[in-house]
């Protein structure tokens, strides 16, 4: 199932970020499942265990079923000194989510991340791999739209 992404990388310890990275990129729902744990941890022959230990430790892992579009809010002092907790309102507001779940259609899951290294342009969000700063609730309504209308 994940021969592509095993075949780009020596079975080897060191490239477990990669290829976790690269199989959750790859996967509709953003997650890192128990079975491909295993899947894993048999072509590094490491222990499922050490690969629970990074999944939990790096916040940019899920091992649960995520939504099409994964919004990380940025939570470090600068951002919310400048407003992301007025944002967090907004988006758990619109998406009728809390942190950390995804809205009933699948479309956003929402998460909160520490600094995105944009701090000048605080309060910012990604949303996928793309980064909006400067956000307003004026403008967090257009971008979650933007998404709606299937950007
Ligand atoms: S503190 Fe939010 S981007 Fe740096």
């Amino acid at each position: 199932m994940y021969e592509q992404i095993f075949g780009k990388y020596t079975p080897e310890k060191e490239n477990l970020i990669y290829i976790l990275h690269e199989i959750q990129d790859s996967d509709p729902q953003h997650y890192i499942s128990e079975e491909t744990v295993h899947l894993v941890a048999d072509y590094l022959n490491i222990q499922p265990a050490h690969i629970f230990g990074v999944l939990t430790f790096y916040t940019m892992f899920s091992t649960k079923p995520r939504g099409k579009n994964i919004i990380r809010l940025c939570e470090s002092p600068p951002c919310f000194h400048r407003g992301s907790e007025k944002m967090l309102l907004k988006l758990a507001e619109m998406l009728k989510v809390k942190i950390g779940e995804t809205t009933a259609d699948g479309l956003f899951t929402l998460e909160l991340c520490a600094c995105l290294g944009v701090c000048g342009n605080a309060p910012v969000m990604m949303i996928n791999d793309d980064v909006y700063g400067n956000l307003t609730e004026e403008k967090l309504e257009s971008i979650i739209n933007s998404y709606k209308g299937g950007k």
